[in-house]
């Protein structure tokens, strides 16, 4: 059953539409076309970076640029505990070894204060990640591994256009992902992009993209590569999908400006916690996230079931890695910040389609589960 007001949807008109006609009418349907470069190009060019690596998604995008770094056996990569497996996953592929990092108490994305403490002789790279639209405090960040020595690779999957001190996020990190999954900002069904200003940074990476093979002699291959290409197809609809990042994250600001006036009553109480914006950023708010408080009475399973009834759809916040089995540790150390957003958090409905009296349906609707 479709859901009365979903959490996520893209946003897709004629413009894709006829992108897409051209490009099967080309008959370029696989990963040669002039979509490719030209969503690459766009694309870079809106975040203010010289080199653009298309994806078949984002996974493979982080796993890329690890690959590009030369992460492998026995690196230690530090990354936030509170984040989308994928992040951490990408550093295990590498047989490297994920490093969890507890999460700010304020704005929930990798605390700063605590990446040194994760700091090893192993330790070769930072995942930032800019969680659910929020930059993360990409001056300390940047400043850290300098002074270690550190690659950073900012997952930028979830923060199309938001910026850290009016600088768009991908690109302050040596390579920075994105994914166009299509729940994202912008979609290309499934997709994602590798950013650099490196050039010999981005040569390694379409090299590796495409099986390793030697961009000057086809069919021979110096190194053991990948096929992490996008399709033409894919970048004929992100390369509309770009030109109304703009409008669509106006959409998200909107709406989070929506919420923060329909749930006023309920934060005085408090009953829930609004997610912040810090002074130093602009959020995108990729997905409109509250902490459901102890004092709300109603677990946040419970409401996420009791919102589902009435046709709601939300999603918990992703639980940290640490607690889930593949990366459970005997005598792990607490992420109590992560544990404690992880269990509180819900994603409410976020897409571009959301109007204001949805809004108020869906606070009223947490209102009266709250009052029952
Ligand atoms: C923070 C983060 N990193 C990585 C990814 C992976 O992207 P994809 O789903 O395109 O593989 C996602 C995805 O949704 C994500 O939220």
């Amino acid at each position: 059953m479709k859901a009365k007001i979903p959490i996520a949807e893209p946003w897709l008109g004629e413009e894709e539409l006829n992108n897409a006609v051209q490009a099967i009418r080309s008959g370029w349907i696989s990963s040669q076309g002039e979509f490719i470069l030209e969503f690459e190009k766009k694309f870079a060019r809106y975040c203010g970076v010289s080199h653009g690596i298309a994806t078949s998604n984002g996974t493979v995008a982080l796993h890329l640029a690890l690959k590009a770094l030369g992460i492998r056996e026995g690196d230690e990569v530090l990354v936030p505990a509170l984040t989308f497996i994928a992040t951490a996953n990408t550093v295990t592929y590498c047989n490297a070894k994920p490093v969890f990092v507890d999460s700010h108490p304020t704005y929930w994305c990798i605390d700063p204060d605590r990446i040194e403490k994760g700091i090893t002789k192993r330790t070769k790279a930072i995942v930032p990640v800019h969680l659910y639209g929020h930059p993360c405090e990409m001056d300390a960040i940047m400043h850290i591994a300098k002074n270690h020595n550190l690659y950073v690779i900012e997952d930028a999957a979830e923060a199309h256009g938001a910026s850290y001190r009016d600088q768009r996020v991908g690109s302050f990190g040596h390579i920075n992902c994105f994914s166009f999954y299509g729940n994202k900002i912008i979609s290309t069904g499934e997709g994602g992009m590798c950013l650099t200003d490196n050039e010999e940074l981005a040569t390694r990476m379409r090299i590796l993209r495409d099986h390793g093979m030697n961009p000057n002699r086809r069919y021979w291959y110096d190194v053991v590569g990948f096929n992490y290409r996008m399709t033409n197809l894919q970048a004929a609809v992100g390369a509309a999908q770009v030109d109304k990042l703009d409008m669509l994250i106006g959409k998200r600001r909107q709406l989070a400006s929506w919420y923060q006036e329909a749930f006023k009553d309920l934060v005085e109480r408090g009953l829930v916690t609004l997610p912040p914006e810090m002074p130093w950023a602009k959020s995108v708010y990729w997905m409109y996230s509250i902490l459901v408080e102890d004092r709300f009475g109603t677990s946040r399973d419970e409401l996420i079931n009791s919102l589902k009834e009435r046709g709601i759809e939300t999603r918990p916040l992703f639980y940290p890695l640490h607690l889930m089995p593949p990366y459970q540790r005997r005598n792990s150390r607490a992420f109590s910040v992560a544990e404690e957003v992880g269990r509180k958090g819900i994603n409410l409905p976020s897409g571009p389609r959301v109007t204001k009296e949805q809004v108020i349906q869906i606070t009223n609707s947490i209102r009266s589960i709250q009052a029952r």
